[in-house]
């Protein structure tokens, strides 16, 4: 068994989870971790080229599943994997909490395919079967929050130029997959200033045993 870490930051667009990756990375960092930061879809050579594809070409939810599963399986095997084999903190924006959140509630496309796609992609391994992430950093917020703070920030890719409706079938797909996998998520209120959410972030962290205190912190 490794050491290795898998942290996910999840949320629809606009409630803000990438603004904080910096930050994520140098608390690990600080303590001598390794961090692979990475993200979805995307963080290989191909699955940026998918990326590419999935978030500028109209297409059916079905291909636009398998190009998303596509794009994490080469993920996996080349970069998620190595890195939690040799110990690293793979820190990655989005996984597949993002795929049942956007293709299956927002597209509602079916989420048996979904769940199928995912045990191909990533079945087979550890104790449980199935590579999850330790811990989903899930950022709620309300979808009309949301597209405020997008408005106007830059061009919008298909997925944010979808109605406010869209994202609140998002937001409900998030809640759904944390409430089915409640130990692995930790809901963050994104609605606070961003000191706030960062000390969310970092409560959260340790409270999950994914950064250790650091040694003579005061209490
Ligand atoms: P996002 O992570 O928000 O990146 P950026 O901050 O650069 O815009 O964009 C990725 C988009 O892809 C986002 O709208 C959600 C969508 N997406 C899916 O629809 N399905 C998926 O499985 C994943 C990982 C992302």
């Amino acid at each position: 068994m490794s050491d290795g870490l898998f942290l996910t930051l999840e949320g629809i667009d606009g409630a803000g989870k990438s603004s904080h990756l910096d930050a994520m990375e140098a608390l690990f960092k600080a303590r001598g971790r390794t961090v692979v930061r990475t993200r979805e879809p995307g963080g290989t050579p191909l699955a940026e080229i998918l990326r590419g594809l999935i978030l500028e070409q109209p297409m059916d939810p079905l291909t636009e599943s398998l190009l998303v599963f596509a794009a994490r399986r080469d993920h996996v095997v080349r970069v998620i994997e190595p890195a939690l084999a040799r110990g690293d903190v793979v820190l990655c924006d989005r996984f597949t909490d993002a795929t049942f959140a956007y293709q299956g509630a927002g597209r509602d496309f079916d989420t048996q395919v979904l769940s199928t796609l995912e045990q191909w992609v990533q079945g087979g391994r550890g104790a449980a079967g199935l590579l999850q992430p330790h811990v989903t950093l899930w950022f709620d917020l309300a979808p009309e929050i949301a597209a405020q703070r997008l408005a106007g920030a830059r061009l919008p890719d298909k997925f944010e130029s979808q109605p406010v409706e869209f994202f609140r079938r998002v937001a409900a797909g998030y809640a759904a997959r944390a409430v089915a996998d409640a130990p692995r998520f930790v809901r963050i209120d994104a609605s606070q200033t961003r000191d706030q959410v960062w000390q969310q972030v970092e409560t959260a962290l340790v409270a999950r045993g994914a950064l250790a205190p650091e040694s003579g912190a005061a209490r």
